[in-house]
């Protein structure tokens, strides 16, 4: 069930999230790794997985905006300065920016690199690009500065969960991680 409480996020919300953060993340990670390979078959094939995973990403993150388009997000605690409530919505626009730039800037690469991607190895994925070399290197450079900015922007996201959490003391982080307890009001200074 998924009925809607004004102060909490959904239960499909609250798995999207989790999903799509451990994909972007592991993808992050593995994408670090799998460059840094000498050419063999092994990193071919970590190349293909790298884009299905990428590509899984795309579509849950279309579910995902579209989910919270329909279902919105709980307000904020109005403890919160106006300028935090701003910082708050931009990074979350741009965080949602990432999620999209960052697979299509790689499948724009793989495409002008001449490398189709096969999604699973079963279905093919149109290129969205003919196979051009200076683009590919140009669109090489774009994917790998969308996806440190995204990486970057991660940590900021995290760090501002656990500030709500362990200096601010509010709920902003038990609504996504209801499992967690929500922290007892700092006693009022003597
Ligand atoms: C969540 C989505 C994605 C993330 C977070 C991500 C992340 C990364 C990272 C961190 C690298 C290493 C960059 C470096 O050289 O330092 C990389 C490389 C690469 N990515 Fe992605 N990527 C994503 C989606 C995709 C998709 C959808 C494709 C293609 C369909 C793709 C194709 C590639 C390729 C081919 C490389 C290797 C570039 C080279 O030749 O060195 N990526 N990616």
């Amino acid at each position: 069930m998924d009925a809607r409480n004004p102060n909490q996020y959904t239960r499909t919300a609250i798995a999207l999230h989790g999903i799509v953060a451990a994909l972007i993340v592991a993808n992050l990670l593995f994408g670090l790794y799998m460059t840094g390979l000498s050419l063999s078959p092994q990193k071919l094939k970590y190349f293909s997985w790298h884009k299905w995973i990428g590509v899984t990403v795309f579509m849950l993150v279309t579910f995902r905006l579209l989910w919270r388009l329909t279902h919105p997000a709980p307000a904020l605690p109005r403890t919160m300065p106006d300028w935090q409530l701003k910082a708050a919505h931009v990074s979350h626009v741009l965080l949602y920016v990432l999620f999209f730039a960052a697979p299509l800037s790689g499948w724009l690469f793989s495409s002008a690199n001449g490398f189709q991607t096969v999604y699973l190895g079963m279905f093919p994925i149109p290129d969205l690009l003919g196979k051009n070399k200076e683009l590919a290197d140009v669109l090489k450079l774009v994917h790998k500065t969308v996806v440190y900015s995204l990486g970057g922007l991660v940590v900021v996201h995290i760090a501002a969960g656990l500030k709500h959490h362990f200096v601010d003391r509010d709920d902003v982080l038990t609504r996504m991680y209801p499992f967690l307890k929500v922290p007892s009001p700092r006693p009022p200074e003597p």
